[in-house]
């Protein structure tokens, strides 16, 4: 069994209401069950982490370095303005993908620049919720050594 953080950044509690036409009407507990069954069916346990919080999100990627294979980061818009994060995600020493509902590189200019990229094994986004479990697959594969 291969073990991963999924980790949410700001606002993604809102997902379902929150802009719909931007990030789809799934809500984020829809994702985590998603999660919850693809990890049953490739062998995966994980835990699961929202937070509005910049502090919290960095003490789950402490948290993961040595109790976890990997992470998941959808950062939110910490993506873009957050060194702190990125120092974070450095220091666990894990691979981490990035991920976002939408195509960041497609929208405002602001969004464009990723302060996770650099520190990221890669990057998902555009495929909304099914970005999750996409995300999942590219980790384990990684951790799996394919390809
Ligand atoms: C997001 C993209 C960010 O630019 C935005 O601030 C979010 C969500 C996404 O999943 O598409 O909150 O990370």
């Amino acid at each position: 069994m291969r073990s991963m953080l999924i980790l949410n950044g700001p606002n993604l509690n809102l997902l379902g209401t929150r802009q719909p036409e931007i990030y789809g009407s799934t809500t984020l507990s829809d994702i985590e069950a998603m999660c919850r069954a693809h990890g049953e069916r490739i062998g995966v346990t994980l835990d699961f982490v929202q937070s509005n919080h910049e502090g919290v999100l960095i003490d789950a990627l402490h948290a993961a370095r040595r109790s976890k294979d990997g992470a998941i980061l959808n950062a939110g818009a910490y993506t873009h303005t957050s060194i702190a994060l990125m120092d974070a995600v450095r220091s666990a020493e894990l691979p981490v993908v990035e991920l976002h509902l939408s195509n960041i590189h497609a929208r405002e200019s602001y969004r464009h620049h990723s302060y996770i990229s650099p520190v990221a094994i890669g990057l998902i986004c555009g495929f909304g919720a099914r970005g999750y479990t996409l995300a999942m697959d590219a980790l384990f594969s990684h951790l799996e050594g394919f390809g």
